[in-house]
Protein backbone atom coordinates (compact mmCIF):
# COMPACT_ATOMS: atom_id res chain seq x y z
CA UNK A 1 0.00 0.00 0.00
CA UNK A 2 1.00 3.47 -0.92
CA UNK A 3 1.54 6.28 1.91
CA UNK A 4 -1.40 8.07 0.62
CA UNK A 5 -3.50 4.90 0.07
CA UNK A 6 -2.46 4.17 4.12
CA UNK A 7 -3.68 7.61 4.64
CA UNK A 8 -6.61 7.13 3.08
CA UNK A 9 -7.65 3.89 4.63
CA UNK A 10 -7.57 5.74 8.03
CA UNK A 11 -9.67 8.71 7.40
CA UNK A 12 -12.23 6.21 6.09
CA UNK A 13 -12.36 4.12 8.92
CA UNK A 14 -12.16 7.46 11.24
CA UNK A 15 -14.60 9.18 9.27
CA UNK A 16 -17.77 6.96 9.76
CA UNK A 17 -21.56 8.44 9.79
CA UNK A 18 -22.72 8.11 13.30
CA UNK A 19 -19.03 8.04 15.07
CA UNK A 20 -16.35 9.97 16.83
CA UNK A 21 -13.30 9.70 18.15
CA UNK A 22 -12.16 8.91 22.21
CA UNK A 23 -10.02 11.05 23.12
CA UNK A 24 -8.06 9.11 26.19
CA UNK A 25 -4.95 10.74 25.88
CA UNK A 26 -4.27 12.82 28.93
CA UNK A 27 -1.31 13.03 30.10
CA UNK A 28 -0.24 11.97 33.31
CA UNK A 29 -0.86 15.08 35.38
CA UNK A 30 -3.72 15.90 33.73
CA UNK A 31 -5.52 12.31 34.52
CA UNK A 32 -4.31 12.89 37.75
CA UNK A 33 -6.58 15.97 38.32
CA UNK A 34 -9.70 13.76 36.72
CA UNK A 35 -9.10 10.86 38.74
CA UNK A 36 -8.94 13.28 42.29
CA UNK A 37 -12.30 14.63 41.23
CA UNK A 38 -13.49 11.15 41.72
CA UNK A 39 -11.44 10.47 44.73
CA UNK A 40 -8.82 8.45 42.87
CA UNK A 41 -4.98 8.26 43.05
CA UNK A 42 -3.27 8.04 39.96
CA UNK A 43 -0.77 5.24 39.56
CA UNK A 44 0.16 3.07 36.53
CA UNK A 45 -2.20 0.20 37.93
CA UNK A 46 -4.98 2.38 38.13
CA UNK A 47 -4.55 4.15 34.83
CA UNK A 48 -4.45 0.52 33.45
CA UNK A 49 -7.95 -0.45 35.03
CA UNK A 50 -9.87 2.30 34.29
CA UNK A 51 -8.70 2.55 30.39
CA UNK A 52 -8.84 -1.11 30.50
CA UNK A 53 -12.76 -0.92 31.37
CA UNK A 54 -13.54 1.73 29.16
CA UNK A 55 -11.84 0.20 25.92
CA UNK A 56 -13.87 -2.86 27.05
CA UNK A 57 -17.21 -1.84 26.48
CA UNK A 58 -19.16 -4.07 24.77
CA UNK A 59 -19.39 -2.55 21.27
CA UNK A 60 -17.79 0.69 21.79
CA UNK A 61 -16.86 0.59 17.94
CA UNK A 62 -20.54 1.42 17.13
CA UNK A 63 -20.54 5.14 18.13
CA UNK A 64 -16.08 5.41 18.08
CA UNK A 65 -14.40 5.17 15.39
CA UNK A 66 -10.88 5.75 16.65
CA UNK A 67 -9.39 6.32 20.38
CA UNK A 68 -6.13 9.07 21.25
CA UNK A 69 -3.60 7.33 23.42
CA UNK A 70 -1.26 8.64 26.05
CA UNK A 71 2.21 6.80 25.11
CA UNK A 72 2.13 5.13 28.63
CA UNK A 73 -1.35 3.49 27.98
CA UNK A 74 0.18 2.42 24.04
CA UNK A 75 2.40 0.30 25.59
CA UNK A 76 0.06 -1.11 28.39
CA UNK A 77 -1.58 -4.36 28.79
CA UNK A 78 -5.06 -4.93 29.34
CA UNK A 79 -7.04 -6.26 32.09
CA UNK A 80 -6.91 -9.74 30.44
CA UNK A 81 -3.15 -8.82 29.37
CA UNK A 82 -4.22 -8.34 25.58
CA UNK A 83 -1.89 -4.91 24.26
CA UNK A 84 -4.15 -2.07 24.22
CA UNK A 85 -4.00 -0.93 20.42
CA UNK A 86 -4.77 -4.89 19.85
CA UNK A 87 -7.70 -4.64 22.07
CA UNK A 88 -9.16 -1.54 20.49
CA UNK A 89 -8.57 -2.90 16.74
CA UNK A 90 -10.30 -5.93 18.08
CA UNK A 91 -13.47 -3.73 18.69
CA UNK A 92 -13.24 -2.02 14.97
CA UNK A 93 -11.32 1.48 16.74
CA UNK A 94 -8.57 2.76 15.41
CA UNK A 95 -5.47 3.28 18.11
CA UNK A 96 -4.21 6.86 17.79
CA UNK A 97 -1.40 8.70 19.53
CA UNK A 98 -0.78 11.98 21.23
CA UNK A 99 2.47 13.41 20.14
CA UNK A 100 3.01 17.09 21.40
CA UNK A 101 4.90 16.88 24.47
CA UNK A 102 2.77 19.84 26.12
CA UNK A 103 3.46 23.42 26.05
CA UNK A 104 5.15 26.60 27.62
CA UNK A 105 5.34 30.13 27.41
CA UNK A 106 6.44 31.87 23.74
CA UNK A 107 9.02 33.93 25.08
CA UNK A 108 8.22 37.89 24.25
CA UNK A 109 4.47 37.55 24.01
CA UNK A 110 3.41 37.37 27.78
CA UNK A 111 0.14 35.43 28.33
CA UNK A 112 0.88 33.36 25.07
CA UNK A 113 2.07 29.69 24.73
CA UNK A 114 3.71 27.79 22.61
CA UNK A 115 3.50 23.53 22.24
CA UNK A 116 6.70 21.74 22.31
CA UNK A 117 7.45 18.02 20.33
CA UNK A 118 8.97 18.45 16.91
CA UNK A 119 12.07 17.32 18.18
CA UNK A 120 12.90 13.71 17.36
CA UNK A 121 8.64 13.54 16.33
CA UNK A 122 10.04 11.25 12.71
CA UNK A 123 11.65 8.66 15.37
CA UNK A 124 8.44 8.23 17.85
CA UNK A 125 6.29 7.87 15.08
CA UNK A 126 8.19 5.33 13.89
CA UNK A 127 8.12 3.74 17.17
CA UNK A 128 4.30 4.72 17.40
CA UNK A 129 3.48 3.26 13.86
CA UNK A 130 5.02 -0.08 15.21
CA UNK A 131 2.91 -0.49 17.96
CA UNK A 132 0.32 0.12 15.92
CA UNK A 133 -1.09 3.60 15.71
CA UNK A 134 -2.19 5.25 12.56
CA UNK A 135 -3.40 8.32 13.69
CA UNK A 136 -1.64 10.91 15.91
CA UNK A 137 -2.70 14.36 17.89
CA UNK A 138 -0.80 17.82 18.56
CA UNK A 139 -2.61 20.45 20.33
CA UNK A 140 -1.91 24.55 20.40
CA UNK A 141 -3.64 26.00 22.82
CA UNK A 142 -4.44 29.93 22.38
CA UNK A 143 -5.49 32.09 25.28
CA UNK A 144 -8.19 34.98 24.87
CA UNK A 145 -8.13 38.31 26.33
CA UNK A 146 -8.75 41.77 24.65
CA UNK A 147 -5.17 41.17 23.39
CA UNK A 148 -4.41 37.47 23.43
CA UNK A 149 -3.22 36.13 21.27
CA UNK A 150 -0.79 38.14 19.46
CA UNK A 151 -0.09 37.61 15.98
CA UNK A 152 3.26 35.88 16.73
CA UNK A 153 1.49 33.60 19.09
CA UNK A 154 -0.82 32.72 16.20
CA UNK A 155 1.54 32.55 13.92
CA UNK A 156 4.48 30.36 15.64
CA UNK A 157 1.77 27.86 16.94
CA UNK A 158 0.21 27.05 13.21
CA UNK A 159 3.66 26.88 11.96
CA UNK A 160 4.74 24.08 14.30
CA UNK A 161 1.47 22.67 13.64
CA UNK A 162 2.06 22.54 10.07
CA UNK A 163 5.21 20.97 10.57
CA UNK A 164 4.05 17.88 12.69
CA UNK A 165 1.00 17.07 10.10
CA UNK A 166 3.74 17.06 7.32
CA UNK A 167 5.96 14.80 9.26
CA UNK A 168 3.26 12.61 10.11
CA UNK A 169 1.77 12.07 6.68
CA UNK A 170 5.10 11.70 5.29
CA UNK A 171 4.97 8.29 7.30
CA UNK A 172 1.50 7.40 6.54
CA UNK A 173 0.45 8.83 9.73
CA UNK A 174 -3.16 10.55 9.73
CA UNK A 175 -2.57 13.73 11.41
CA UNK A 176 -5.27 14.86 13.88
CA UNK A 177 -4.84 19.23 13.73
CA UNK A 178 -6.05 20.81 17.27
CA UNK A 179 -6.15 23.79 17.31
CA UNK A 180 -8.11 25.07 20.37
CA UNK A 181 -9.24 28.11 21.37
CA UNK A 182 -9.81 28.28 25.27
CA UNK A 183 -13.05 28.76 26.78
CA UNK A 184 -11.44 30.29 30.22
CA UNK A 185 -12.57 33.95 30.64
CA UNK A 186 -15.82 36.21 30.24
CA UNK A 187 -15.12 36.69 26.33
CA UNK A 188 -18.21 37.48 23.97
CA UNK A 189 -19.37 34.77 21.87
CA UNK A 190 -18.07 37.66 19.07
CA UNK A 191 -14.72 37.41 20.67
CA UNK A 192 -14.26 34.11 20.16
CA UNK A 193 -15.73 34.02 16.71
CA UNK A 194 -12.85 36.86 15.41
CA UNK A 195 -10.11 35.23 17.21
CA UNK A 196 -11.11 31.30 16.04
CA UNK A 197 -10.66 32.80 12.63
CA UNK A 198 -7.60 34.08 12.71
CA UNK A 199 -6.34 31.40 14.28
CA UNK A 200 -8.09 28.96 12.00
CA UNK A 201 -6.90 31.02 8.88
CA UNK A 202 -3.38 31.56 9.84
CA UNK A 203 -3.57 26.93 10.88
CA UNK A 204 -4.44 26.74 6.64
CA UNK A 205 -1.82 29.16 5.48
CA UNK A 206 0.77 27.18 6.96
CA UNK A 207 -0.80 23.90 6.18
CA UNK A 208 -0.66 24.90 2.90
CA UNK A 209 2.79 25.95 3.28
CA UNK A 210 3.90 22.76 4.57
CA UNK A 211 2.34 21.03 1.41
CA UNK A 212 0.14 19.18 3.70
CA UNK A 213 -2.66 17.17 2.08
CA UNK A 214 -5.71 18.31 3.63
CA UNK A 215 -7.55 14.99 2.38
CA UNK A 216 -5.66 12.92 4.64
CA UNK A 217 -6.23 14.96 7.80
CA UNK A 218 -8.51 16.03 10.32
CA UNK A 219 -9.13 19.31 12.09
CA UNK A 220 -9.91 19.10 15.58
CA UNK A 221 -11.31 22.90 17.09
CA UNK A 222 -13.22 24.18 19.53
CA UNK A 223 -16.77 25.16 18.99
CA UNK A 224 -16.76 29.01 18.70
CA UNK A 225 -18.76 30.21 22.48
CA UNK A 226 -18.72 33.02 25.09
CA UNK A 227 -16.40 32.13 27.66
CA UNK A 228 -16.96 29.83 30.79
CA UNK A 229 -17.53 33.21 32.75
CA UNK A 230 -19.69 35.22 30.66
CA UNK A 231 -22.66 32.97 30.54
CA UNK A 232 -24.46 30.04 28.11
CA UNK A 233 -25.15 30.56 24.41
CA UNK A 234 -28.12 28.58 22.74
CA UNK A 235 -26.99 25.68 21.12
CA UNK A 236 -27.97 27.40 17.68
CA UNK A 237 -26.48 30.06 18.56
CA UNK A 238 -23.13 28.08 19.04
CA UNK A 239 -23.62 26.10 15.97
CA UNK A 240 -24.58 29.24 14.24
CA UNK A 241 -20.98 31.49 15.18
CA UNK A 242 -19.08 28.05 14.27
CA UNK A 243 -20.43 27.15 10.99
CA UNK A 244 -20.08 30.72 10.27
CA UNK A 245 -16.51 31.13 10.83
CA UNK A 246 -15.82 27.80 8.93
CA UNK A 247 -17.03 28.17 6.41
CA UNK A 248 -14.58 30.99 5.70
CA UNK A 249 -11.78 29.45 6.67
CA UNK A 250 -12.05 26.04 6.37
CA UNK A 251 -11.44 23.98 3.28
CA UNK A 252 -14.03 21.91 2.12
CA UNK A 253 -11.41 19.63 1.08
CA UNK A 254 -11.01 18.63 4.94
CA UNK A 255 -12.84 15.57 5.42
CA UNK A 256 -13.83 15.90 8.72
CA UNK A 257 -14.01 18.17 12.00
CA UNK A 258 -13.97 16.26 15.03
CA UNK A 259 -14.69 18.89 18.05
CA UNK A 260 -13.29 18.97 21.48
CA UNK A 261 -15.22 19.14 24.12
CA UNK A 262 -12.78 22.03 25.90
CA UNK A 263 -14.69 22.09 29.71
CA UNK A 264 -18.31 21.85 28.09
CA UNK A 265 -20.38 19.70 30.13
CA UNK A 266 -21.35 16.24 28.70
CA UNK A 267 -25.28 17.31 27.69
CA UNK A 268 -23.65 20.69 26.35
CA UNK A 269 -21.00 18.92 23.85
CA UNK A 270 -23.75 16.58 22.56
CA UNK A 271 -26.67 19.19 22.26
CA UNK A 272 -24.52 21.64 20.27
CA UNK A 273 -22.84 19.04 18.10
CA UNK A 274 -26.31 18.24 17.06
CA UNK A 275 -27.06 21.93 16.70
CA UNK A 276 -24.24 21.80 13.73
CA UNK A 277 -25.58 18.55 12.12
CA UNK A 278 -28.96 20.02 11.58
CA UNK A 279 -28.05 23.18 10.84
CA UNK A 280 -28.72 22.90 6.35
CA UNK A 281 -25.43 22.04 4.45
CA UNK A 282 -21.78 21.63 5.12
CA UNK A 283 -19.20 20.12 3.39
CA UNK A 284 -17.26 18.73 6.12
CA UNK A 285 -18.72 15.78 8.51
CA UNK A 286 -18.71 17.45 12.08
CA UNK A 287 -18.21 14.50 14.69
CA UNK A 288 -17.13 14.69 17.91
CA UNK A 289 -13.28 14.03 19.72
CA UNK A 290 -14.08 14.35 23.36
CA UNK A 291 -12.22 13.89 26.20
CA UNK A 292 -13.99 15.33 29.29
CA UNK A 293 -17.48 14.99 27.79
CA UNK A 294 -17.20 11.55 26.70
CA UNK A 295 -15.05 10.54 30.11
CA UNK A 296 -16.52 12.28 32.96
CA UNK A 297 -19.57 10.20 33.90
CA UNK A 298 -17.59 7.07 33.47
CA UNK A 299 -15.24 8.16 35.66
CA UNK A 300 -17.40 8.92 38.10
CA UNK A 301 -19.21 5.71 38.05
CA UNK A 302 -15.72 3.59 38.56
CA UNK A 303 -14.24 5.56 41.39
CA UNK A 304 -11.66 3.34 41.50
CA UNK A 305 -13.66 0.30 41.50
CA UNK A 306 -12.97 -3.06 39.64
CA UNK A 307 -16.47 -4.26 41.12
CA UNK A 308 -18.50 -1.07 39.12
CA UNK A 309 -16.65 -1.58 35.82
CA UNK A 310 -20.01 -2.42 34.33
CA UNK A 311 -21.70 0.96 35.47
CA UNK A 312 -18.29 2.60 33.76
CA UNK A 313 -19.21 0.64 30.70
CA UNK A 314 -22.71 1.90 30.93
CA UNK A 315 -21.74 5.19 31.13
CA UNK A 316 -18.96 5.60 28.44
CA UNK A 317 -21.79 3.51 26.18
CA UNK A 318 -24.35 6.06 27.09
CA UNK A 319 -22.30 8.98 26.12
CA UNK A 320 -21.19 7.58 22.97
CA UNK A 321 -24.48 6.67 22.15
CA UNK A 322 -25.64 10.17 22.35
CA UNK A 323 -23.22 11.97 20.12
CA UNK A 324 -23.29 9.29 17.98
CA UNK A 325 -26.68 10.31 17.25
CA UNK A 326 -25.68 14.42 17.31
CA UNK A 327 -23.59 13.15 14.34
CA UNK A 328 -26.58 13.11 12.36
CA UNK A 329 -28.91 16.01 14.31
CA UNK A 330 -30.59 13.01 15.60
CA UNK A 331 -30.14 13.53 19.15
CA UNK A 332 -33.38 14.65 21.19
CA UNK A 333 -32.49 15.09 25.24
P1 LIG B 1 -11.67 17.67 25.88
O1 LIG B 1 -12.81 17.15 25.04
O2 LIG B 1 -11.78 17.29 27.33
O3 LIG B 1 -11.40 19.12 25.63
O4 LIG B 1 -10.38 16.86 25.42
C1 LIG B 1 -10.12 16.74 24.09
C2 LIG B 1 -8.67 16.75 23.86
O5 LIG B 1 -8.12 15.81 23.33
C3 LIG B 1 -7.89 17.93 24.25
O6 LIG B 1 -6.62 17.85 23.68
Amino acid sequence: MSVKQELLATIADLVQPGKGILAADESAPTIAKRFKAVGVESTEATRREYRSIIFSTPKLGTHVSGVILYEETLEQLSLDDVAIPKLLASQGIVPGIKVDQGKGPLVHSPGDEITYGLDGLGTRLEHYKSMGARFAKWRDVFHISDTLPSFQAIKSNAEVLARYAAVCQSMGIVPIVEPEVLIDGNHSIERAAEVSEDVLLEVFKALHRHRVDLETMVLKPSMVTPGKEAGKASPEQVAEATLSVFRRVVPAAVPGIFFLSGGQTPEESTENLNALNSMGFHPWELSFSYGRALQEPAQKAWAGKLDNADKAQAAMKKRARLNGLARSGSYSP
